[in-house]
């Protein structure tokens, strides 16, 4: 059997920052409250125009690639994970495939919101182990901004969410001990309404209906979230997934070298930090700048973390993410 290794990561963010102060001109909200509660300053919001899911998910793409050193060519499936895709249908892996201008290669489209990039990573680490696929590029990216409800009835939901991509290759290694050791994927879909977007799915009502009553207010066409009991969820499996992951490979906490928690708020990545008694440098956060962007945030983050010299070459890193579903899950890696 084969293992996987990350080879290449990108990430890109659209350059509109807007911040806390600037949310506060358009509804009743204010930079205290923000930054308490979620640890977010700023996010990123796409001008109308400038990018798309697709877009941003291409150009992290591309400087993943690079960094791999490998020719587009030798991509052998294309992996997407976002809940923010361009079209209703079809979704947005397919659009990668075209806008990289490679040859017809598979193209796979994972809806599992904020733990959309663990999944599609374990997904792109089992066709590798397999030996199905030498090359796989894994992208997560989302386009939150204009989706949401940027009035005061929204803002418990619109100050968090940012917009952003990043990527990653996934390629074979020969090494055993390096590389994806494990990842652990879970569900909870009884809690599925607790934190999601209704509309406009098929089961919400007929199109036909959605057209006659022209009903932008509908408060189902925003995202969803309550708020509180997401927090008391995200707090029990995020620990629970990260536990599984270190059992699973005769490891403990003290050996982590590097937790990449998906942003969702500061103060769960805080809450994961205490509870496994990790030190500052040991956890990479980065929502303060850039919000929670869901699928994108662990790429983003683990980004960020390599860029700045924080993942080094042995290292244990841990990546964990708790999201819409309820959906969770965690990836152990031997850098
Ligand atoms: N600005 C100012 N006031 C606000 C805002 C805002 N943006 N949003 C809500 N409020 C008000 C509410 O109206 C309420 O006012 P009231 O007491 O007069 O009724 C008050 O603040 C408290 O509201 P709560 O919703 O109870 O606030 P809470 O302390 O629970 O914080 C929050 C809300 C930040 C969303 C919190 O519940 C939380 O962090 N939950 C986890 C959410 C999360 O992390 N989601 C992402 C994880 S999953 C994923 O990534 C998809």
């Amino acid at each position: 059997m084969y293992n996987s290794k990350i080879t290449g990561l990108g990430y890109y963010v659209p350059e509109n920052v807007v911040t806390n102060d600037d949310l506060a001109k358009i509804m009743d909200t204010n930079d205290a409250w923000i930054q308490e509660r979620t640890g977010i300053k700023e996010r990123r919001h796409v001008i109308k125009g400038d990018d798309t899911t697709t877009s941003m998910g291409v150009k992290a793409a591309k400087i993943a690639i690079e960094r791999a050193g490998i020719d587009k060519e030798d991509i052998d499936f294309i992996v997407f994970a976002t809940l923010s895709p361009d079209y209703y249908f079809p979704g947005p892996g397919v659009l990668v495939q075209r806008d990289l201008g490679i040859k017809t290669v598979g193209a796979l489209d994972v809806r599992n919101q904020c733990s959309g990039f663990i999944y599609a990573l374990s997904v792109a680490d089992q066709y590798i182990k397999s030996g199905m696929y030498k090359n796989v590029l894994v992208i997560g990216s989302e386009l939150h901004s204009h989706g949401l409800d940027m009035s005061t009835r929204g803002r418990s939901v619109s100050v968090i969410f940012g917009d952003g991509a990043g990527a990653a290759i996934l390629s074979r290694e020969e090494d055993n001990a390096k590389g994806i050791l494990s990842t652990h994927l879970h569900s909870e879909g009884q809690h599925a309404e607790e934190l999601s977007l209704i509309a406009p799915g098929m089961g919400k009502r007929w199109v036909t209906d959605i057209i006659a009553d022209n009903d932008a207010d509908d408060e189902s066409y925003y995202p969803y979230m309550n708020g509180q009991f997401v927090f008391k969820n995200a707090v029990v499996r995020f620990s629970e997934v990260i536990i599984e992951g270190l059992k699973s490979n005769d490891l403990q906490a003290s050996d982590i070298d590097l937790l990449v928690p998906h942003q969702a708020n500061l103060r769960i990545s805080q809450f994961i930090q205490k509870k496994f008694k990790l030190g500052d440098d040991q956890v990479f956060n980065n929502i303060m700048k850039y919000g929670n962007t869901t699928a994108a945030s662990i790429p983003i983050a683990l980004t960020e973390a390599w860029e700045t010299g924080k993942v080094k070459d042995g290292d244990l890193v841990v990546l964990a993410a708790f999201g819409s579903g309820f959906t969770w899950g965690s990836a152990i890696i031997r850098w």
